[in-house]
């Protein structure tokens, strides 16, 4: 079982995010992390949570999880307390401009043994362009400060494809992320999304195949294992591989999605309705089509892979013949895809017979 939690409050809206999250509505965050913990105790029961089925991973995400202060996360971690695996992966995520040593010392003390760091690049300029409220500076002290506190699992997330990037400013932010005591990395090609400030100038997400392979490279060489389309490290991330092997998730907060079985649940996204309501959650019942579609892509994205029980008898076919042409390898009843950047071609030639 995994436990995501959403955080929806920033301290600015970066010119291409869509993620539900608000910048004015920091009133709220007292009064929003007791719904969290109303809706916690609900899904516990729900998910059927208990010391035969612990919590593997926990992630808190957003938004900006760095904004709300370690102590109103006490009541949740107090409650999820009796049912955490004895191995637990628990990740914030955090902004470098908000992440102080004593947030991050307070979040050290209540368990949190991971940090993703949103830190997108470390050219000054580009991260004015991207709209973010920090600069490299931060970033550096950010990451030092995590490791000096005792966090041994470090990530970072960075953004490529951005009109104006050259292979030497590139080539400066993976200098940069190697220089500091990471093991882990989340590597992103811009994206343009719907209601996001960039929507209006597309032409500034510009993501070129050659320079994308070149990325892989210099990330692989320096022995960050690719283990997903996005994701690199030395250690891999628990909660991330749970989610491509379609285990069950508690979804709690406005905007976080939940999924158990066969059923996807959906809290209110509006902060001020998901307070009043915080049970007040949509349901949606997926197709075994839909969840087989999910499967094949989520697993040739990544290590995962595509479990052979899983085909129907064409599909299985088609990907023997796509191992004989050797875009795929098989062992172990799974078929793999090597090349992640051909998996969504993949699954819809898999899917399609
Ligand atoms: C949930 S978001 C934000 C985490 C945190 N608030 C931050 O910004 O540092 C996780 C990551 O998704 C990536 N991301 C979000 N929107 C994106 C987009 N439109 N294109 C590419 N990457 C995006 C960013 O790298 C971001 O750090
Ligand atoms: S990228 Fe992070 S900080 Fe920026 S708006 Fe999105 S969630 Fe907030």
């Amino acid at each position: 079982m995994l436990l995501y939690i959403h955080i929806p409050f920033c301290d600015s809206k970066c010119s291409y995010c869509a993620f539900n999250s608000y910048v004015d509505k920091f009133s709220q965050r007292e009064k929003y992390m007791h719904a969290l913990s109303m809706q916690l105790s609900y899904e516990l029961e729900r998910f059927g949570v208990s010391e035969m089925n612990l919590i593997e991973t926990v992630f808190i995400g957003g938004g900006t999880p760095s904004t709300v202060d370690p102590t109103l996360y006490t009541k949740i971690f107090e409650t999820i307390a009796p049912f955490l695996a004895p191995t637990v992966e628990i990740t914030s995520e955090a902004n470098p401009n908000s992440a102080t040593y004593e947030w991050l010392e307070g979040m050290f003390a209540i368990g949190v043994n991971r940090i993703s760091f949103g830190v997108q690049s470390f050219n000054d300029e580009k991260l004015k362009i991207l709209g973010r409220a920090h600069n490299t500076a931060h970033a550096l002290e950010a990451i030092k400060n995590a490791k000096k506190i005792g966090f041994e699992n470090l990530s970072l997330d960075l953004i490529y494809g951005v009109a104006g990037d050259t292979k030497e400013l590139l080539s400066n932010d993976i200098e940069h992320a190697f220089s500091l005591p990471i093991d882990h990395i989340s590597l992103y090609s811009l994206t343009i999304e719907e209601e996001t400030a960039f929507e209006k100038t597309p032409e500034i997400a510009r993501e070129e195949l050659k320079i994308t392979q070149w990325l892989f490279e210099q990330i692989g060489s320096r022995g960050f294992k690719q283990y997903e389309i996005s994701n690199f490290g030395k250690t891999r991330s628990n909660h991330n591989l749970g989610y491509w092997e379609g285990k069950n998730y508690i979804g709690l907060g406005a905007g976080a999605v939940g999924f158990l079985n066969d059923t996807r649940f959906y809290p209110s996204t509006n902060i001020e309705h998901y307070i009043e309501h915080p049970l007040e959650i949509t349901e949606e019942i997926l197709t075994p089509e839909a969840l087989l579609s999910e499967k094949l892509f989520l697993g040739f994205r990544s290590c995962i892979g595509v479990d052979e029980k899983n085909l129907t008898l064409k599909q299985k076919k088609e990907a023997d013949l796509l191992t004989r042409e050797g875009i795929l390898t098989y062992h172990n009843d799974h078929y793999f895809n090597p090349n992640f950047l051909l998996a969504d071609e993949i699954a819809l030639r898999v899917e399609g017979y």
